[in-house]
């Protein structure tokens, strides 16, 4: 009987254990691991894991840069690169250079669920100037968290999508400055001067535009409250080019953002010799630039083709599958994106050279105002077309990085051919306008 009652007790002990779903309190090593978030947050954890956030340090492009980049300065990139695309294995120490990436325990890869979550303050817009606090609180938005045994729980502004700070925190890595004072990427400055961030009526936090929210449950817990998620898979422009989970729908997710960032008109009006069509893009879907943020590696170009019965009579903008948009004798063409000088004045292609910038981007909404001369803010490029054309289509297509970048990556031995064969060009669909004669 004795025996009996220690074994019950023993079972007891264990199979909650066994069962994997018994409550404790997780260590102050598994509350930065996002795997030990899964067993009560499943869709978070499945959502991030395929997001750009989850990939940010597994990028080989990224590896081939901070290798490229750490070579080409002796390693004068420090800590840089790694401090914003892998906060937490700076933070634990794991790697000081980017250059052992390889060897980084997973937990630590990307931003993880704690480089938010643990943010305990916002200390500047740029450069991740967050600190985080190791007091075992997961901060959200909720005033009135379900006790649980895994972490406490507090609210903070910095996470609530409603509130601006939470901006401010998205903006912290969201807006590079270079050591040498060059403002590299400037998402959260474009939208810190749009309608989405000064005026009342259009106000919209990043995580307003890249979180949508849905209906369901606080935790996978029994007697979980119901709540409002928020998905964490956030699409940009950036696609995995390596096998990584949900790589079709990320992309597929990327697709649909893209579809509706653009309005495009096309006019026609008699030119010398033929027509000239003019073709007028709007940004209205991004609170930013368009294209924003790494936009030195992004290529955003105007296709633009006249036929005149089954004759290419004029392009602009074809490129091939495999060719580098930049590599096109074309002096007609409209590209956005940010071109980065080197000391010298002559264009260079990495950050690490990159002393001046021009931007060419689509600008977002300035002011909801129609009487003031910055509620215009689309652009207009004519192409002249001799002869008669009976067709003409116009559309913009997007490559997340150019050809023309990744390409040396590959003959420096720095980057796999099979990424740059992942690389896809995206056709985006509310940009695509055809006139016929007719
Ligand atoms: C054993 C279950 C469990 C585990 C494991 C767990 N959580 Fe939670 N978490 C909860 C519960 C329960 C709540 C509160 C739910 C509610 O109030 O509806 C919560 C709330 C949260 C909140 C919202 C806090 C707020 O006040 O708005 C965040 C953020 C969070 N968890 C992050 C994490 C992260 C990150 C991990 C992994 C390191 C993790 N959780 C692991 C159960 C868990
Ligand atoms: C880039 C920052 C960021 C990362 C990384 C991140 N979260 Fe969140 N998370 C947020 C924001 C912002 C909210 C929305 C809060 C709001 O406004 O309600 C949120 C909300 C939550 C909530 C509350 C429920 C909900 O969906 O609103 C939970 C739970 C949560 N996150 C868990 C996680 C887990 C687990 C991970 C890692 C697998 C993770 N988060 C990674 C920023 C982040
Ligand atoms: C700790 C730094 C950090 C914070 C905080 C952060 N991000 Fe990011 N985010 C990154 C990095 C690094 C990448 C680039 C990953 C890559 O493409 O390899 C990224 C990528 C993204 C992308 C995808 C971009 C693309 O081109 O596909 C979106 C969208 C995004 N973040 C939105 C947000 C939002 C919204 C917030 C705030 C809720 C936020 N981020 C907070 C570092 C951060
Ligand atoms: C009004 C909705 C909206 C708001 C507000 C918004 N975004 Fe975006 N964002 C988009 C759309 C649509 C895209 C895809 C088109 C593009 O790249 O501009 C995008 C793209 C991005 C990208 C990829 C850009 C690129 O060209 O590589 C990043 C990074 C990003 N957003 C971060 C942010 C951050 C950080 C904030 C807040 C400071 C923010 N977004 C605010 C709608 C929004
Ligand atoms: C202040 C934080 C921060 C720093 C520092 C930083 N990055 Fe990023 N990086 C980002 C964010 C945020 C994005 C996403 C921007 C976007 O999608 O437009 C990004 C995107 C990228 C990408 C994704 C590629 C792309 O174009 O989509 C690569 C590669 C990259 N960075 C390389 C680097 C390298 C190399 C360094 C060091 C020289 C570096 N980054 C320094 C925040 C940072």
């Amino acid at each position: 009987m004795d025996r009996m009652v220690r074994l019950l007790l023993l079972l007891a002990f264990l199979l909650p254990i066994a069962s994997g779903c018994a409550p404790h309190r997780l260590t102050e090593e598994q509350m930065l691991d996002p795997q030990e978030c899964a067993s009560c947050h499943a869709r978070a954890v499945d959502e991030w894991e395929g997001s750009m956030h989850a990939y940010a340090s597994k990028d080989p492009v990224f590896r081939a840069l901070v290798a490229k980049g750490q070579e080409e300065t002796d390693g004068g990139l420090g800590a840089i690169c790694v401090t914003c695309h892998a906060p937490l294995a700076v933070q634990m120490g794991a790697t000081d250079d980017g250059l052992n990436l390889d060897e980084v325990d997973d937990a630590l890869q990307g931003v993880t669920c704690a480089a938010c979550h643990m943010a305990d303050s916002v200390d500047g817009l740029n450069n991740n100037q967050i600190t985080l606090a190791q007091d075992g609180v997961m901060r959200g938005a909720w005033g009135d968290p379900r006790a649980t045994d895994a972490h406490d729980s507090a609210r903070a502004p910095h996470l609530d999508r409603g509130h601006r700070a939470s901006s401010d925190m998205c903006g912290a890595c969201h807006d590079v400055v270079l050591p040498n004072g060059l403002h590299l990427e400037q998402t959260y400055k474009e939208w810190s001067e749009s309608v989405f961030a000064t005026q009342p009526e259009t106000q919209l936090s990043c995580g307003q535009c890249h979180m949508r929210g849905r209906d369901g449950f606080g935790s996978d817990e029994p007697g979980a409250r119901e709540r409002t998620l928020h998905d964490h898979s956030m699409p940009g422009m950036d696609v995995a080019l390596n096998d990584f989970p949900r790589r079709e729908q990320q992309r597929q997710e990327v697709q649909d953002l893209l579809d509706i960032s653009l309005l495009a008109f096309l006019g026609a009006r008699v030119g010398p010799g033929g027509l000239i069509f003019d073709y007028t893009l709007e940004n209205v879907g991004s609170g930013h630039g368009f294209p924003s943020g790494a936009a030195h590696n992004r290529r955003v170009w105007v296709e633009f083709e006249a036929w005149s019965g089954d004759q290419l009579i004029y392009s602009s903008g074809l490129a091939g599958e495999e060719e580098a948009v930049l590599d096109l004798d074309d002096p007609d063409l409209w590209m956005m994106r940010d071109i980065i000088y080197g000391a010298d004045g002559e264009e260079v292609k990495h950050a690490w050279e990159a002393v001046t910038m021009d931007k060419v981007q689509l600008s977002p909404g300035l002011t909801a105002d129609p009487v003031d001369p910055a509620f215009v803010h689309s652009v207009t490029r004519s192409y002249q077309v001799l002869g008669t054309p009976d067709r003409v289509r116009a559309q913009v297509r997007m490559r997340p990085f150019g050809l023309d970048v990744v390409g040396p990556l590959v003959d420096g031995g720095y980057l796999e051919q099979s990424a740059v064969d992942a690389m896809p060009t995206f056709l985006l669909a509310s940009t695509v306008k055809e006139w016929t004669a007719e």
